[in-house]
């Protein structure tokens, strides 16, 4: 089986073959925990070693397979001889997701973690100061810079011109050795709910609004490029905005979501386009798939 396309919702920047082939090549002791890191827990199972993924995606490879959300779900208490684990680059999910892995793996666990580099925005060296002053509390820490490299995914390369090749993406490694366990700190939420569909490797979200505006269905967002969203941060003005949102980084706002639900529900249940074409015509210049396909899902996905 196939993963899926990535999807912004999903912060889903990829490592390189080589970047996942050398952090497997760091767990030199089972077993390991894996955290967000698809590709590292696929490298380990091919080398028949004992590793649990953790991730909020339900399309995985990997044999066994955790899917919770580690923003909202509690730790497990576990013996892991490492943890790998590459969050979303922002400092709050930085806070939750180590103390989780800490309080999950045990004392003895060495923690891989991956982290932004201190040219990815203004605050970035400041960050990271301010959370390995917290890390030397309850671990020794040793870092490498600018050492992983990520695959561009879609939807980024979809936000420059096609003419202008997107900049390459590196992140530091770090290491850091358990010496006792911190608080398990709380993540506060965005609290929206979104309606995920995968159509053969196309994904596209629908966040779960109120019914709004009779005077229109669907219409393009400001500071948009068209139907084409131009960022990848958190960040971005207008980013609130966004209802609908592919993994090629077509993005919409939309007056009537549960109609649009209703669209897609039914594609799911009956692999027929026409209810959501005849409804949505301005979808036809999207790139969602067209019938038949392969594969066909819906997840719910809280954020
Ligand atoms: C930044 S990507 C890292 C991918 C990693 N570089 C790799 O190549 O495997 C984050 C991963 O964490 C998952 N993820 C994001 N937020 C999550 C959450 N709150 N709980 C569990 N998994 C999450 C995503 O589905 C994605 O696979």
């Amino acid at each position: 089986m196939e993963r899926p396309d990535p999807h912004p919702l999903d912060y889903d920047w990829r490592f390189t073959n080589e970047t996942a082939d050398y952090i497997a090549s760091l767990c030199n002791k089972d077993p390991t925990l894996a955290i967000g890191v698809p590709t590292v827990a696929s490298k380990l199972d091919d080398e028949n070693r004992n590793v649990t993924l953790v991730d909020w995606h339900p399309i995985q490879i990997a044999k066994h397979h955790l899917h919770i959300d580690v923003n909202n779900s509690p730790a497990f208490i576990g013996d892991f001889a490492n943890v790998v684990m590459d969050p979303p680059w922002y400092l709050d999910v930085y806070y939750r997701w180590l103390s989780w892995a800490a309080n999950s793996a045990g004392r003895h666990a060495i923690i891989i973690l991956s982290i932004w580099p201190d040219s990815t925005r203004p605050l970035a060296k400041k960050e990271k100061d301010e959370l390995y002053s917290w890390i030397n509390t309850w671990g020794d820490i040793t870092t490498h810079e600018n050492i992983l490299s990520y695959e561009i995914p879609e939807f980024e390369k979809n936000t420059y011109k096609k003419s202008i090749p997107s900049p390459s993406r590196f992140g530091d490694l770090v290491l850091i050795k358990i010496k006792s366990t911190p608080t398990l700190l709380e993540y506060k939420s965005m609290g929206d709910k979104w309606h995920r569909y995968i159509l053969n490797n196309y994904q596209i979200a629908i966040k779960d609004t109120i019914h709004k505006h009779e005077l229109y269905k669907i219409k393009k967002i400001d500071h948009a490029n068209g139907w084409i969203w131009p960022s990848v941060s958190q960040r971005a003005l207008g980013r609130e905005n966004i209802e609908l949102w592919s993994s090629e980084n077509e993005v919409a706002a939309i007056g009537n979501p549960t109609k649009l639900i209703d669209c897609f529900d039914e594609l799911i249940a009956t692999g027929n386009t026409r209810y959501l074409t005849d409804e949505f015509p301005e979808l036809s210049s999207w790139d969602i798939p067209k019938p038949p396909y392969k594969r066909m899902k819906k997840w719910i996905q809280n954020c």
